[in-house]
């Protein structure tokens, strides 16, 4: 008996307390460093279910408090993400929108039925000026998708002319529909998924195609960066298809590449958000660390098109969590809730695109409000930010930081037969000077120490977001079950570790 006490006593200790310091990080301080594009901390915001529409978008005469028809709630938490770029209008449904049907006065535009995502209203109130005018106010460059899949090469010219015309009938208008100042399109794609919901096209055909639309995608001023529509995360020959069209290499500056996280792998049964087993924890792990291999391929397939413009760049402008939809918020499409996973999902990823910062210029998570791995989630005139909010607004002061080369062993962490590294970590050097290091223990069960000595700092602190349970969120009951705590590392036998529990995000300025 008083064996079996001490067991399950040293059981239970084994369980709560840290492994010895297993992660080692070799740093050079010294070495090149690569600037993080602040764009890889893009947002992509289609339209989908609530969003725009109640989500962004109120109308200016709605109850919930907006200015110019957009919720303040809303704008004021994204405001503090110093978003610096934003996709529109799609994803797929930018292969269906007119940009006609969204200028002009509100009440006299069309209303549409959103064919790609649930047939939903689509009343066109939030079009052009609208998106711009919100990018404007939230300081964010614009990324727009123009319709190859049921447009025309002379409909996308004209409106890359009456969006920045200085002069001439189509800047009247636009000045009469109450903007003189030309707008500023900062990134272009023309196509989205052309392999898919784009057309269903052949890396040749698309190839053709982009070539002829992008020989008249002109703005007045500077020309926007122009994004070639790429891979998904299985079939990287498309784009090394795409990349060998004779006449690319002029029209392009980047090429685009989608990655999803799906917990299970299968698109026919995602897996929940919440209630999931350990398992799916696992999966969805693995899944996201495959982010490293498949920018290595796209890395093998872009380096051997040799006539590609210098500071080519890749764009991974569709990338996070994929669940099954909620249900119970059918029919708004996407809809979908966020969980500390979706945060352990966010923080691996955008090490692994600053790990990849000399060729990844610029990502969008799917999406920003109501729809996939949201930022914020909305009902009716509440607001709730998610888990993966609180690590965009962790991880700000690396936008724009230089990236410091690091290696480091990992603890694992295993379930069943599978083995993954428990610890990922990124490192920067701000602008100011400060070396920071955003860290994410991915284990679900174990807590790791970190042994930050290579630094030589005397000091670590800053952050943490981490949550009781593997799907614990904020929702509308309890908005604020998970937020970030302050963090500090211990010196502990004249080592400086952190100690990092569970299904853990942190960012830390080392002093
Ligand atoms: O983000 C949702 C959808 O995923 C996009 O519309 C499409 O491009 C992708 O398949």
């Amino acid at each position: 008996m008083r064996l079996q006490l001490a067991a399950s006593l040293a059981c239970a200790l084994m369980w709560t307390l840290p492994a010895p310091a297993q992660t080692r990080i070799d740093v050079d301080l010294a070495a090149e460093t690569h600037t993080i594009a602040p764009e890889i901390y893009g947002q992509f915001l289609e339209h989908v279910g609530t969003q725009p529409y109640g989500g962004i978008w109120v109308g200016p005469d709605s109850d919930i408090p907006n200015t110019d028809g957009i919720r303040d709630d809303v704008f004021d938490a994204l405001k503090a993400l110093e978003i610096p770029v934003i996709r529109w209008p799609g994803g797929c449904y930018a292969d269906l929108y007119h940009w006609r049907d969204g200028v002009g006065p509100r009440d006299t535009r069309p209303v549409r039925v959103n064919m790609v995502w649930g047939g939903t209203e689509e009343t066109n109130a939030f079009g052009s000026h609208e998106f711009f005018n919100l990018a404007e106010r939230l300081g964010a460059k614009t990324y727009l998708n123009l319709n190859l899949g049921t447009g025309t090469a002379a409909e996308a010219a004209d409106w890359l002319e009456y969006l920045t015309a200085e002069a001439g009938d189509r800047a009247a208008e636009r000045s009469a529909n109450g903007r003189e100042t030309p707008y500023k399109v900062d990134f272009l794609s023309i196509g989205n998924e052309t392999w898919g919901c784009g057309g269903a096209l052949t890396a040749g055909a698309y190839a053709d195609l982009y070539a002829q639309y992008a020989s008249f995608a002109k703005t007045a001023g500077d020309q926007p960066v122009r994004i070639l529509s790429g891979a998904h995360d299985g079939n990287p020959e498309y784009t090394d298809t795409l990349l060998g069209h004779p006449y690319i290499a002029d029209l392009i500056e980047g090429v685009s590449l989608h990655v999803y996280m799906l917990p299970t792998g299968e698109w026919s049964k995602k897996g929940a958000a919440t209630g999931f087993p350990e398992a799916e924890w696992a999966s969805t792990i693995k899944r996201t660390l495959r982010m490293e291999d498949v920018i290595a391929d796209q890395r093998a397939i872009i380096s051997k098109h040799e006539d590609l413009v210098d500071g080519f760049g890749l764009y991974v402008d569709e990338w996070g969590m994929w669940v099954d939809q909620d249900e119970a918020k059918a029919p708004p499409a996407l809809y979908q809730e966020g969980t500390i996973r979706d945060a352990v999902v966010a923080g691996l990823n955008l090490n692994i695109f600053h790990h990849n910062a000399d060729l990844v210029k610029m990502t969008n998570i799917a999406q920003m409000v109501n729809v996939l791995q949201a930022m914020i989630l909305t009902d009716g005139p509440d607001m709730v930010l998610t888990p993966t909010y609180h690590v965009f607004e962790m991880y700000k002061p690396f936008m724009g930081a230089e990236a410091l080369p690091v290696s480091y062993t990992s603890p694992d962490y295993t379930l069943g037969d599978v083995t993954l590294p428990a610890i990922s970590l990124s490192a920067a050097r701000t602008a100011e000077g400060e070396l920071i290091l955003a860290l994410v223990n991915a284990d679900a069960k174990a807590s790791h120490d970190v042994d930050l000595t290579s630094f030589g700092a005397k000091k670590a602190e800053g952050r943490l977001l981490t949550a009781k349970t593997m799907d614990a969120g904020n929702t509308f009951a309890d908005p604020d079950a998970v937020h970030p705590v302050p963090l500090t590392a211990k010196a502990k036998d004249k080592k400086l570790v952190l100690d990092l529990p569970p299904r853990s995000v942190a960012v830390v300025v080392l002093k």
